[in-house]
């Protein structure tokens, strides 16, 4: 369809003088409901990727708060680095760093300053709490000269901590703007003599996601709330697995109090090298008591995916002996305990104590990420068996490889129908073409067996172009519109969608395309994004037949289009797909139901120009229009523009 982009680009030229009329005829079944469609179904995937989480949703704007990091100042700037010291002390087995910072002999303040993640975003009039875990180290008494700095390095909040314990003491205090700043820092001076140290510098805006303290960036969160997403899939992606076992996600460290949370490489940080991110690190400032507390504000399922004795096979392939799995095993029971279990269990009590006394009601659990061949079944089977003794209501999600066809997806799929594996993650990160092609995908797939967990996707369209966000153009969201009618219409199988990966801060990313873009201060919804948006918020409770002569509309005239009926709303959505670079008049013949009005609702996405993107500059370049139309009899005439996204929404009795 679009063999390359060239072609692409070249029709749009033509599509001006090409506003043809076509005329198609399709038959919508209000009688004829077909598959449930779960709640699950369209949800989103998290991974800290592109600084998704550090950087991004987490709110923390301090990077490198505990000096945790491999070189234990980057990110920090200091008067005189050679004045510092780097202190490594050993308590109760553990080994804790803290920083220590002298006066200087001339008698000038010394100090530290952070940058925050490419800056830190300071919004006027916003408060923000500052968190120090410091101590007198030195001296009498001493100030502590706390301020926001702004682009241009002066002050824009201040305020003055007086140190006089010997002991460890957590301090916090609100800083107030005056001005906005992209590129702000928090510097914290010592006026006197003596020494101060420092184990620990958190600072973050006060309004976030349901004002939860210390919690999620406010207008990132925001966005994921408003795809009303069935479910929250985390923390990945390829982090589970690690370049290495050591380089794993693992669960319990990220767990209990966040000051006390072990530091950890990023592998984003050096996955490729044309991105090398030198300073990606995982603070586990959001781990996975905080994903659970998300996806409960979300109203989402959550969906942990752990890591199955394997590090990724793209990388080092590492793998547990088998009769070594016992960690992993424990990893999956525990979870389930932690997520479930009542606050008489070791885990409850600890997420009772972490402030969800109720149980966060976990149903599905996801083992292994993206990998392949008998090493995965063989370490699959080892820990699914126990979960399913253990715990036979937990859905499991086992995986099927990085590709979305070939022999290891084949032999993967095989082998888990005689699994009682429950749902198969599958991943394709593919052409626009590929999409256009694949909308039928799922049409021939064995109906009543496993389950399908489209758990990572995206259009590809490979723009050679500076601006990061340019791959996500209407033509990659377009072919995903195109190819989620294949999703809807065959819910019988498919019963959860994510597309992926989800955030990107435009000055550090490594991969794109991804759903939401953002810098320090605002983020940007992609056209992807509002695809996700008109399926996952009029999504449905059962499917309903959309035919052309007989058949399923999947490409044929280059129109897509399924269909399904919320029964509590009263609500009929129609999702139609114009692939051609021709305007198309469909009339949709309404068969065997009532409407309880003869005006629906349309929403409308469409961009004459199929590379169009959305920026933060520009952030409305490809965004849904809402219209009316008018039903003649049970007629209802659709005129779709070229290369056009429509969502129309009927009101029944
Ligand atoms: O979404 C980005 C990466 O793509 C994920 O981490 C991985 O699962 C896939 O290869």
């Amino acid at each position: 369809m679009f063999k390359n982009l060239k072609a692409s680009i070249l029709v749009l030229g033509l599509m001006s003088s090409v506003f043809v009329q076509a005329q198609t005829k399709i038959e919508l079944q209000l009688n004829k409901p077909g598959p449930a469609i779960e709640p699950t179904m369209w949800g989103i995937f998290f991974e800290d990727i592109n600084f998704g989480a550090d950087g991004g949703l987490y709110g923390e704007l301090v990077k490198n708060r505990s000096f945790g990091f491999d070189d234990p100042m980057m990110g920090w700037r200091t008067s005189h680095k050679d004045s510092i010291r780097i202190i490594n002390e050993i308590a109760e087995g553990t080994q804790k760093r803290f920083i220590r910072l002298p006066a200087l002999k001339s008698g000038k303040a010394n100090f530290i300053q952070n940058d925050g993640f490419r800056g830190m975003g300071i919004h006027e009039g916003e408060e923000y709490r500052l968190t120090l875990d410091v101590r007198l180290a030195a001296g009498n008494a001493q100030n502590l000269k706390v301020e926001l700095l702004g682009d241009d390095k002066s002050c824009i909040a201040e305020s003055t901590v007086k140190l006089t314990d010997n002991d460890w003491t957590k301090v916090e205090l609100l800083l107030k703007a005056n001005a906005t700043a992209a590129k702000g820092s928090l510097k914290i001076s010592l006026e006197g003599d003596g020494a101060v140290d420092f184990k620990y510098v958190s600072l973050f805006p006060v309004n976030t996601f349901k004002n939860r303290p210390n919690g999620m960036r406010a207008d990132l969160a925001e966005k994921l709330a408003e795809l009303h997403p069935g479910f929250l899939r985390f923390p990945g992606g390829c982090i589970v697995e690690g370049h290495h076992l050591d380089m794993r996600y693992q669960w319990k460290k990220t767990v209990g109090e966040v000051e006390e949370r072990e530091v950890l490489i990023n592998r984003w940080n050096t996955e490729f090298l044309h991105r090398h991110t030198p300073d990606y690190y995982q603070s586990f400032g959001l781990g996975f008591f905080e994903y659970f507390q998300l996806a409960e504000d979300l109203g989402a399922e959550a969906l942990p995916i752990l890591n199955c004795g394997m590090a990724c096979q793209y990388n080092t392939g590492e793998l547990v002996p088998l009769d070594e799995m016992e960690p992993y095993i424990s990893d999956a029971l525990d979870l389930i305990e932690f997520a479930n279990g009542d606050s008489s269990t070791k885990w409850g009590k600890l997420r009772a104590e972490m402030g969800h006394p109720e149980p966060f009601n976990l149903k599905f659990l996801g083992i292994g990420n993206e990998q392949w061949g008998d090493q995965y079944l063989e370490r699959y089977d080892v820990i699914a068996n126990k979960v399913h003794e253990k715990y036979p209501e937990i859905k499991l999600v086992s995986g099927s490889g990085p590709s979305s066809d070939g022999d290891r997806f084949e032999y993967l799929w095989k082998e888990l129908k005689t699994r009682n594996a429950d749902l198969v993650d599958e991943h394709y990160y593919k052409d626009p073409d590929w999409f256009f092609n694949s909308a039928k995908r799922y049409d021939s797939y064995e109906r009543g067996g496993l389950k399908v967990f489209a758990g990572e996707y995206a259009s590809h369209t490979r723009v050679e172009n500076q601006d990061p966000t340019s791959n996500n153009n209407w033509l990659a969201a377009l072919s995903e519109a195109a190819f989620m009618t294949g999703l809807e219409r065959n819910a019988d199988v498919v019963s959860m969608a994510s597309y992926a990966p989800l955030f990107a801060h435009v000055d550090a990313w490594q991969w794109r395309p991804d759903l939401i873009w953002f810098d320090n201060l605002a983020s940007v919804a992609t056209p992807n994004y509002y695809v996700q948006q008109m399926y996952s918020t009029h999504r449905g409770d059962h499917v309903l037949p959309v035919l052309s002569d007989g058949d399923v509309m999947a490409g044929q005239d280059s129109l897509y289009a399924s269909a399904s009926v919320d029964h509590t709303a009263q609500k009929v959505y129609l999702k139609v797909v114009n692939s051609s670079v021709e305007a198309k008049s469909i009339q949709v013949s309404l068969k065997g139901g009532k409407l309880a009005s003869k005006e629906a609702d349309l929403t409308e996405l469409f961009q004459p120009d199929l590379m169009a993107y959305n920026t933060l500059a520009n952030p409305d370049v490809v965004v849904p229009q809402k219209s009316k139309v008018t039903l003649k009899g049970n007629v209802l005439s659709l005129e779709m523009k070229p290369q056009s996204f429509v969502l129309v929404e009927l009101t029944t009795k």
